[in-house]
């Protein structure tokens, strides 16, 4: 595999400070000498992301993810490797020369981004053309005009097998390119492609770099599937992009609207509100929710009317509440959809329809009321208990009081007993929080569940040690190339879980290239595998003394360890416990 070059790599991270970078992604404040802000790798409301600014890397305290700055891209942008290099070249304004196979693919992708933005400019031109009438007239009848049509780039796929296809291939695009951006399928019978797409509007995907990465189709009558879409792509996955995001960004900073559906999000543009987006055909994933965390800090969610609706707008409610995201619902009235809605009642309405949105506390409180019988004791006890443990996830006690009193009126009962209990939720949860974090750390300390290092649980104190020496070799790489002199150096077989050999046997490897840093092992490693590097770093760092003296003792206790039997488990949990206590 030909490398990038390692001095290249340095002049790349030199020149994308990462604090910069991360900021383009995560809201950072600084905390002391360092950076602190909200992991966009986990949900959480309080900030355990840490940006290291002295020696460039991050770390999150809460779910372990870290590294450099390429690691951060990789892992953010869904990118290999050497495409984050790419990437992190191109903001610097540096120009590289790939390897072959990264150049190929990188290449193939520009290819079907092209590819798409032709077959999104033939749709659109089909829609003005006669054969697009019945696509036009469609879109038309549903209230669309001109300018919104040509802003979304709406097209229309003819009702034939090869008019896209066909203009591909005059285009110099291969059958199998056309098949990988499912743009056509292969026929069974004679291997040929034909369109995917036909006889439907179409709705052009534009990510947020301004890529036409994917389409949905929707059919002219009531004749199922309502809609097509692309699948996941090379240059696309649905859980990842919001529908309208690539125009949504520029007008969100306060809220974002979500809705369900092309058709609201087209309707709400129309009428000037340029901050709605929607999923692409499926529920919100914790991905998106991410996504949103990215743009702004309030969304507003206006599902379809229906029941299902109102169940999707309580799922997402809750995920993005999970991101961080301060929510809101508002549900259309006397419309099946806000497209319907703002139809019917114009866009004034549906500015006042936003500002009388429920809170986050109003639209639970209204819907544990909706769903208990409050008339009988039992359905009142119920709708008390699901209150209390409502208020009691609020931390500020003047909104739990606002709450507490609105709950007392509502159900009729004093709100010092409300109070009481409410008070009761929170000390109970604290204390399962607490016995929850004991139980992460000791699983955490001793390794069960390890994705990363399976092998550790097998021999603690052995995959302690290696973490040591690790540790300390990331630390002190020089001290890799002291003992390769004295004809000290370990070899790769003196390690015990396969995640130490290949750690060490990579930076073995790449020490013998001039100026050896550990970005260079994240072209062998994943991300996940970078961030747990990261962590024995920060843990090590936290030890003062990591000379090669102790290096040395660590490797022979590393020895020690591996002959001696294997401890058991249960054991080390019980010493644990009985020091914790
Ligand atoms: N959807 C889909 N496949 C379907 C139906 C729906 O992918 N068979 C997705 C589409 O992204 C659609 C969204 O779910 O935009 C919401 O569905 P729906 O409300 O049925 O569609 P609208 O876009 O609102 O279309 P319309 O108002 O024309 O019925
Ligand atoms: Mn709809």
């Amino acid at each position: 595999m030909a490398r990038i070059d390692q001095s290249v790599i340095e002049d790349i991270k030199f020149r994308n400070d990462i604090e910069q970078v991360i900021s383009g992604y995560v809201s950072l404040k600084r905390a002391g000498s360092n950076m602190v802000g909200l992991c966009p790798f986990h949900s959480e409301r309080s900030p355990s992301f840490t940006v290291f600014t002295s020696d460039q890397s991050f770390y999150c305290f809460g779910c372990g993810s870290g590294g450099d700055v390429i690691t951060f891209i990789r892992k953010i942008e869904n990118l290999d490797y050497p495409s984050a290099i790419e990437f992190l070249a191109r903001r610097a304004g540096i120009t590289l020369t790939l390897d072959k196979d990264s150049k190929k693919e990188s290449d193939n992708k520009r290819r079907i981004l092209e590819m798409n933005r032709e077959a999104a400019r033939f749709y659109h031109k089909m829609l003005l053309s006669p054969k697009g009438k019945p696509g036009l007239d469609y879109l038309l009848k549903r209230g669309l005009t001109m300018p919104i049509i040509k802003i979304f780039g709406l097209g229309f796929a003819p009702n034939e097998f090869s008019a896209l296809t066909g203009f591909l291939r005059s285009k110099g695009y291969t059958d199998s390119e056309m098949s990988s951006a499912f743009l056509c399928g292969i026929s069974r019978k004679n291997g040929m492609p034909y369109d995917y797409f036909r006889n439907r509007v179409m709705f052009p995907i534009i990510s947020v770099t301004g890529d036409v990465v994917a389409f949905g189709g929707r059919v002219m009558d009531d004749s199922q599937p309502k809609y097509l879409n692309s699948s996941d792509t090379p240059v696309f996955k649905k859980s990842r992009n919001l529908f309208a995001l690539n125009y949504a960004k520029s007008a969100c900073s306060e809220q974002l609207i979500l809705c369900e559906g092309y058709m609201d999000v087209i309707a709400l543009h129309k009428a000037g509100f340029k901050n709605a987006v929607a999923t692409l055909g499926t529920a919100i994933t914790p991905e998106q929710a991410r996504i949103f965390k990215r743009y702004t800090n309030r969304v507003i969610i206006c599902y379809d009317a229906d029941a299902a609706g109102q169940n999707a707008a309580n799922k997402a409610f809750r995920l993005l509440g999970e991101a961080g995201l301060e929510c809101k619902i508002i549900k259309v009235e006397n419309a099946k959809d806000p497209d319907e809605y703002i139809k019917k009642f114009g866009p004034d309405a549906f500015t006042s329809l936003m500002s009388k949105s429920r809170s986050e506390f109003d639209f639970r409180f209204d819907s544990i009321m909706a769903n208990n019988d409050t008339d009988t004791t039992d359905g009142k006890v119920k709708a008390l208990s699901q209150v209390v443990e409502v208020i009691a996830e609020f931390s500020g006690a003047a909104q739990r009081e606002v709450y507490i009193h609105k709950a007392a009126e509502a159900l009729s009962l004093s709100p010092d007993s409300i109070r009481r209990d409410v008070e009761k939720s929170i000390s109970g949860r604290n204390s399962r929080q607490r016995k929850d974090e004991f139980r992460k750390i000791i699983t955490e300390t001793e390794g069960y569940g390890d994705r990363i290092n399976p092998d550790a649980p097998k021999n603690l104190k052995a995959a302690k040690a290696e973490e040591a020496i690790i540790g300390i070799l990331l630390l002190h790489p020089e001290y890799i190339s002291e003992m390769r002199k004295k004809g000290t150096l370990p070899l790769e077989s003196d390690f015990f879980t396969e995640f130490g050999k290949k750690v060490f046997s990579l930076m073995s490897e790449l020490s013998m290239t001039d100026n050896f840093s550990d970005s260079m092992l994240g072209e062998s490693l994943t991300p996940d595998e970078m961030s747990r590097l990261e962590k024995i770093k920060i843990t090590r760092r936290q030890v003062t003394s990591n000379t090669i003296e102790i290096l040395y003792d660590c490797l022979e206790t590393l020895k020690r360890a591996r002959s001696a039997d294997e401890k058991d488990v249960g054991d080390i949990i019980k010493e644990k416990r009985k020091k914790k206590n």
